[in-house]
């Protein structure tokens, strides 16, 4: 972070109360370059294991309808359209093996053919029979090496056993590296004394803070990437999600307690401190989540999903916002992830 710039905006609390500065990205050295996009997308050395990646990048969820229907031609333009935003994560590692997930591989697949190398792919999978799941995702990737395979270790005690499996398929060459969906830090710890990770993903925003009490410090002190998932917090922090009567049938969040009505209604009482800090930065709201997670560490990447151009545009331009820590500090001050109604219990995928 630089100096603050004449550019910077001031930012106020709600008692009027200077609280920090956001600079915009020309402010601090960026380059503005000749696309369509005024800013530039950020790149970040994630982690200590070689991995580079966009600052933000793709998720694949809501391209398996997991919040709405989807439709192919839109996804398919959605996928193209990161890519020449500076886009060069895409994170497939979502539920649903060849099911959901086959069908966002196989469009995925196709998007990128012919840019292959612009992008990393993670893709996923569980502790049962790693190599034939990542023999299928190579298949419907179309590709012959996943970048970053990500376990879901679940609950089993079987970590070293699954990650020596993993190692062997590295060294195949047909995944670059290791990577860890939501593990414990004890379970990040015990594969990482096998083989290296390269990156941990986890839920990770605003309203559902919990990784920074262990699983970060750990990844931290590991030079482990840290991948926030759900970083818009299933679409709540964009502000407009009012009632979950808005979610068609099989919406995943109709599972999420902090969905259902009463603690949704709660849930929304938090949200206008935030909307004040974005509206003195003349930011979306979104946008300002996504800026505060980057805020959090040059090892923290964010990767929202959606099924619309206008959204990933939305979502990119995050990459061109930087907050201070006196801001990030206060805007986490003014929302209060522990009292998230809904939030402490375990949730669904
Ligand atoms: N490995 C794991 O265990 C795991 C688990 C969960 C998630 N993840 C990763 O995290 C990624 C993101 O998580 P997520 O999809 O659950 O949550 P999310 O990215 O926080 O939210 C996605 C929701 O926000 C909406 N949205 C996105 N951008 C928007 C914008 N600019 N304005 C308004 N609405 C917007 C999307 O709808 P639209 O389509 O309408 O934009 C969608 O409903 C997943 O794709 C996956 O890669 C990984």
């Amino acid at each position: 972070m630089g100096p603050i710039g004449p550019g910077a905006a001031r930012v106020r609390n709600a008692e009027g109360t200077h609280v920090g500065h956001a600079e915009p990205a020309a402010a601090v050295g960026h380059r503005l370059r000749a696309t369509d996009a005024a800013w530039d997308m950020q790149v970040k050395k994630v982690g200590r294991n070689g991995l580079v990646s966009s600052a933000i990048g793709l998720g694949g969820l809501a391209l398996t309808g997991a919040y709405g229907r989807v439709e192919p031609a839109e996804s398919f333009r959605t996928v193209g359209h990161a890519l020449d935003l500076g886009v060069t994560l895409i994170d497939l590692a979502v539920p649903g093996a060849g099911g959901a997930r086959g069908t966002v591989e196989r469009l995925v697949g196709k998007a990128v053919s012919g840019r292959r190398d612009e992008v990393l792919i993670t893709s996923c999978g569980g502790p049962a029979r790693p190599e034939r799941s990542v023999e299928a995702s190579l298949r419907r990737l179309r590709t012959d090496r996943i970048d970053v395979y990500s376990l879901h270790l679940g609950g089993t005690a079987r970590v070293e056993e699954t990650v020596g499996r993993m190692a062997r398929l590295v060294a195949d060459g047909k995944v670059g590296s290791l990577g860890l969906c939501g593990p414990t830090a004890g379970q990040l710890r015990r594969a990482h004394a096998v083989h290296p990770i390269a990156l941990v993903a986890s839920e990770y925003s605003l309203w559902d803070r919990r990784v920074e009490e262990r699983l970060l410090p750990a990844a931290r002190e590991l030079g482990v990437g840290f991948s926030a998932c759900r970083p818009l917090g299933r679409g709540f922090l964009t502000g407009r999600v009012v009632s979950p009567e808005q979610f068609e049938p099989g919406d995943h969040r109709l599972a999420d307690p902090r969905f259902e009505a009463g603690n949704l209604a709660v849930n929304r009482k938090l949200l206008p401190a935030a909307e004040y800090v974005a509206a003195q930065l003349n930011l979306g709201l979104g946008r300002l989540a996504l800026a505060w997670l980057l805020s959090r560490g040059d090892d923290v990447v964010a990767v929202p999903s959606t099924r619309s151009r206008i959204h990933l545009e939305m979502n990119a331009a995050a990459a061109g916002v930087r907050l201070t820590p006196e801001l990030g500090a206060s805007l986490a001050a003014a929302f209060p992830a522990q009292a998230v109604a809904g939030g402490g219990r375990r949730r669904p995928p």
